[in-house]
């Protein structure tokens, strides 16, 4: 009976320690790994087996945009926003970046404030080639409390147009857990202003 108890007690306790290093140590909801914008060349999107895989990609009922001008000027930065709209989680999160229409990522993010963070390959957890560098943008701890991220995107001083913005965002139920959340995928295009 006592070797029983004591095996409860073991399994109770590395339960709970499990828990607790899962959601500690990787504790996506302050920023997921890079390459999850659903983009071509990207590993899909937070929908990922294992991940936010209750229900099927872009199945919710909310309404998740990028609000972008549809022209830049080369060298130049401008304001991006995505944004949840019509939504009834309780926390958010998001991932973007821009691939022109050769599939190459182009163009840097800048954060504006801290509800946004840009992956840096030295952030090992996040798997960003140094190749990539602030070519990712995401939610950071701050900002899976918001429903909507403004940030800064500089244009390349060449591309092959159009350039496409991709997102997948995450409608979170707030619960700290990877499931019962809702997936989602946009893009929104932009092309060099004519001289
Ligand atoms: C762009 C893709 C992703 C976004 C925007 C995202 C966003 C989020 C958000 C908002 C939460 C908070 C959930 C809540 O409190 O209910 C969260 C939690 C979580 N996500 Fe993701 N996620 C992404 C990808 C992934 C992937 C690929 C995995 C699996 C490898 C993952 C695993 C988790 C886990 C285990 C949690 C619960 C622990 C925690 O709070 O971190 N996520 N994520």
């Amino acid at each position: 009976m006592r070797i029983l108890k004591k095996s409860i007690v073991c399994v109770m306790f590395n339960a709970v320690f499990y828990g607790l290093i899962t959601n500690t140590v990787l504790a996506w909801s302050s920023g997921p790994p890079a390459y999850l914008t659903g983009a071509a060349g990207d590993n899909g999107t937070c929908n990922a087996d294992g991940c936010h895989n209750s229900y099927s990609l872009n199945s919710g009922s909310a309404s998740f945009s990028i609000t972008a001008p549809t022209a830049y000027t080369a060298g130049k930065a401008l304001k991006i926003k995505v944004a949840f709209s019509n939504s009834s989680g309780k926390r958010h999160g998001f991932e973007m970046t821009a691939l022109d229409a050769d599939g190459n990522r182009v163009g840097t993010f800048k954060k504006i404030g801290n509800t946004t963070q840009v992956i840096s390959p030295s952030d090992s957890a996040r798997g960003l080639d140094k190749a990539d560098k602030d070519k990712y943008i995401e939610q950071s701890t701050k900002g899976v409390k918001k429903k909507s991220w403004v940030f800064k995107w500089t244009s390349p001083s060449k591309a092959t147009d159009p350039i496409t913005f991709y997102a997948a965002g995450c409608e979170a139920e707030g619960k700290g857990m990877a499931d019962n959340d809702y997936v989602y995928t946009t893009t929104a295009d932009i092309s060099a202003s004519s001289p």
